[in-house]
């Protein structure tokens, strides 16, 4: 692994494997960090690279985490049955949480067979009365964010950014290239979080996080360039193939 420190952190990563460990490990340091009797809220996304992600730790993490400590989110869901091939809670159902030893109550998954207006407020609640407020907002110990060939982050697509600065916590929102409705979490709570952690792998991300790391070519317009936390931590875990356009000396400034 290469470490490039770059004000907030890049750390790039010869294999998906060794990503994978330096998330994982992540978690098992915020749990441990967690005062007893409090839970590590965290919020999954959807993708390939973080399907790669759960298959490692449900293997490799199976009881290096106290998973009965953890409370699994999700950043965004497609507005489907909990049981089709596009729901992100499935996927993260198949490659992680059936393979672990979570209690069900604490795993909270989005109802992407609701109406989706109905289900964003009340995902919003659930967020609302399960994850700790910081100045009156849920402030989630973890938020997993994957980057889209596009630039769009969770259900956050570029020419939708006013959904990223919605008042609101939850936003009904769309994939522009499906039509396909989405239940997204917005900037609110992302920018909220005490760590948001960016994982991409591949050479078709690279171009983006040239583009989103390095500001170059209208990089204000892509929703993941917005993903500033306020307080928080943000962590780019990158493969080779991801980082390959990033200059050598390349900084991060979160102004
Ligand atoms: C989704 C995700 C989306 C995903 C990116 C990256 O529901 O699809 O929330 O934001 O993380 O599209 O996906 P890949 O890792 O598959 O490119």
């Amino acid at each position: 692994m290469r470490t490039v420190e770059m004000g907030n952190s890049i750390k790039i990563f010869k294999t998906g494997d060794q990503l994978s460990y330096f998330f994982a490990e992540k978690i098992v340091i915020g749990i441990q960090q967690t005062p007893q009797g409090n839970h590590y809220s965290i919020a999954l996304s959807g993708g390939s690279t973080p399907r790669k992600v759960f298959e490692y730790i449900a293997v490799h993490f199976k009881t290096k985490i106290d998973w009965s400590k953890v409370f699994v989110f999700w950043s965004d869901e497609r507005c489907v049955d909990p049981g089709s091939d596009e729901s992100n809670f499935r996927m993260a159902k198949e490659s992680l949480l059936d393979m672990v030893s979570i209690p069900p109550d604490n795993i909270f998954r989005i109802y992407g067979e609701n109406d989706p207006d109905v289900e964003a407020d009340r995902y919003s609640e659930t967020v609302r009365c399960h994850v700790s407020l910081q100045r009156d907002v849920p402030q989630f110990d973890l938020m997993m964010l994957g980057l889209g060939d596009d630039g769009h982050t969770v259900s956050i697509f570029p020419g939708y950014l006013p959904l990223f600065n919605s008042t609101k916590l939850c936003e009904v929102a769309e994939n522009p290239y499906s039509k396909q409705k989405r239940i997204t979490v917005t900037g609110q709570i992302i920018n909220h979080a005490k760590t948001v952690v960016f994982l991409v792998t591949g050479a078709s991300k690279a171009e983006m996080v040239y583009r989103i790391i390095e500001k170059k070519d209208g990089w204000e317009k892509l929703p993941a360039a917005l993903v500033k936390p306020e307080d928080g931590e943000l962590l780019w875990l990158l493969d080779e193939q991801a980082a390959n356009k990033l200059s050598p000396n390349s900084k991060y400034n979160d102004e």
